[in-house]
């Protein structure tokens, strides 16, 4: 049975790596040998803005570059003893305005040097902080701030308009990066804050089971939930920056991620400077220009980007890249959605290097799954598990099944960086856990003789669109809000760039009839209502959707049509 199955292999190159035995390191490894690395060690209190830039400056870290931010108009660096005073002043100016340990700090703004500063500084105080993407309009933005009562949001003028703030009454301050002039109601410049703010702060000293981030995430059904992760993440944020990016003294390390999305923070932020790397951020639009030239210019050594990133620069061809200097890469990798094997080869032939598969999620707080330098890798696969980890393919019974078999990927509950709740859902949160306590991905997988884990789809309904996660369900209420929509189902449907597009299909009301205007209509909806990625590239009107006796939509019958694939069994179809 085995012998049936070859399969590529991309060889380690051999060079010298942090994690220079993935076997002998997975047989030995226990969290308790890096706990000497963090304060809590001696004092029994920790807290993550120290660990990742504080401790630095008591070192020969101290003038480092800790960031560059890079855009179309050049460069800012800071050093560490430059973020330290830095994000302490955020620290005071949040402490100024009432903020207090716990309280619920947000970010809704640009990539800038602000929002790292600000992140760091709101953790330092103990607050509990929630980037959200730029891209949400209002609708999006009011269901995370009122399902985590934020106190304060820390934002733009130009996206201000976008805050219920007569629907928020928790929310106390709405702090204006560009704050000049008028302030309106709750409003508050943070140039005034920050002149005001001394430069030393008293940190709050938390346990490792402090909540530390919330990261909304979606689901196949509900609104999106509330990831709550803890200090205590930075054990593995800290370990798999330095065995999986594999962070040197020397390296200048580019996540391309927004702080919006998980990566943006566990890999934009906590690991690199866990681990004490120059960590550069690129503001402004992508273009494949844009991007060479920033690996070129700041001699990028490590790059994290994603599937759909890559496709794009490959489909802008082969040309543009050798037109750059790309010769600073050491180290490449990828996470979001499956690295198919082609772009795997391209970047072997055009970058010389061979992209990293890591798989992860929201929910885990950091890698889990990954290919390592000094493994060989398998094109199509996502890797294997970190050390101090399991991972499994399971059944609909909780039980482990031989490889090559496809199942449930699951994971043994108990890693330092696992969510530790869903905010005020915690019928949600044990819902992962219900299968004999295993942590349920809700991703489908199988496992080959070696250990390698291959990733073959979701479970759920849950759509990865350019490595954005949507639930069908958040689109599907947006639509019909609209006036014309009597009801809709929303699927992801394959496409070769962006891995999935949303597909709605729609019965509209009596009194409407399908136009193509009316069509861009319901894009526009979706598009200002939630954000421009979960607006449906494709609509189709259709007269009825199909629905189970108990009135769900019934997406599979909508993704199997739409496929031309057999419908499956519809013994629970409406009629
Ligand atoms: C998908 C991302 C295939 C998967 C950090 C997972 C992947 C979901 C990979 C989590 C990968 C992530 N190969 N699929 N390497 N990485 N996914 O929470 O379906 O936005 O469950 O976090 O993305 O998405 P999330």
């Amino acid at each position: 049975m085995q012998e049936m199955h070859t399969h590529e292999i991309i060889p380690s190159t051999g060079k010298p790596s942090n994690l220079s035995s993935y076997e002998q390191t997975y047989a030995t490894f226990r969290w308790e040998d890096i706990h000497a690395e963090f304060s809590w060690h001696t004092t029994g209190k920790v807290n993550m803005g120290y660990e990742a830039i504080d401790k630095h400056t008591t070192t020969h870290r101290r003038d480092k570059t800790a960031l560059i931010y890079a855009d179309d108009g050049g460069a800012q660096t800071f050093t560490f003893e430059e973020m330290r005073k830095f994000s302490n002043r955020f620290g005071n100016a949040f402490r100024s305005l009432g903020v207090q340990k716990g309280d619920r700090v947000f970010f809704f703004m640009p990539r800038t040097p602000e929002i790292y500063a600000g992140v760091i500084g709101a953790l330092k105080i103990g607050a509990i902080v929630g980037p959200l993407f730029e891209a949400f309009m209002e609708g999006a933005v009011e269901d995370r701030l009122s399902d985590a009562e934020a106190s304060v949001i820390v934002t733009t003028n130009a996206l201000k308009s976008r805050i219920p703030k007569e629907r928020l009454p928790h929310l106390k301050h709405i702090v204006l990066i560009d704050g000049e002039g008028e302030l309106e109601d709750r409003e508050a410049s943070y140039k005034a804050l920050i002149d005001a703010a001394s430069e030393e702060l008293d940190i709050e000293w938390v346990d490792l089971e402090h909540p530390m981030i919330l990261h909304y995430t979606s689901g196949s059904t509900g609104k999106p939930k509330g990831v709550l992760h803890v200090h205590g993440a930075m054990l593995q944020q800290y370990i798999t920056g330095h065995w999986v990016l594999d962070l040197r003294e020397d390296d200048v390390y580019w996540c391309t991620a927004d702080p919006g999305w998980v990566t943006g923070t566990s890999y934009g932020i906590f690991a690199p400077w866990l681990n004490g790397a120059t960590n550069l951020i690129r503001g402004g639009r992508y273009s494949a220009d844009r991007w060479y030239s920033t690996i070129q210019d700041y001699k990028v050594t490590v790059w994290y980007s994603a599937p759909t990133a890559f496709r794009m620069l490959m489909s802008a061809g082969d040309d543009d890249a050798e037109r750059y200097d790309l010769t600073s890469l050491r180290h490449v990798l990828s996470v979001g959605e499956p690295l198919n094997p082609e772009v795997i080869r391209w970047g072997m032939k055009v970058y010389k290097q061979r992209i990293h598969d890591t798989w992860w999620m929201t929910e885990t707080g950091a890698h889990m799954i990954v290919n390592v330098p000094s493994m060989d890798i398998r094109p199509g696969s996502m890797g294997k598990p970190i050390p101090g980890t399991k991972a499994a393919i399971i059944d609909d019974e909780g039980n482990e099944v031989p490889p090559y078999t496809l199942g449930n990927l699951a994971l043994q509950a108990g890693w330092p960086s696992m969510m530790r709740r869903i905010w005020n859902n915690p019928a949600k949160y044990e819902e992962y856990f219900k299968l004999k306590g295993w942590y349920v991905s809700g991703d489908s997988a199988y496992m080959d003789e070696d250990g390698y884990f291959w990733f073959q789809g979701r479970v759920d309904d849950v759509i990865n669109t350019s490595g954005e996660r949507v639930g069908p369900f958040e689109v599907e209420s947006k639509l019909v809000e609209h006036p014309a929509v009597a009801e809709a189902g929303v699927i992801g449907k394959p496409d070769p760039l962006r891995g999935s597009i949303i597909k709605a299909f729609v019965s509209l009301r009596e009194d409407y009839v399908e136009t193509p205007e009316l069509l861009e209509e319901l894009k526009q909806h979706v598009k200002t209502g939630l954000a421009a990625h979960a607006a449906p590239r494709e609509i189709e009107v259709i007269d009825k959707l199909p629905k189970t006796r108990s009135g769900k939509i019934m997406r599979r019958v909508l993704k199997a049509k739409e496929l031309g694939l057999p419908l499956g069994d519809l013994s629970t179809i409406e009629d």
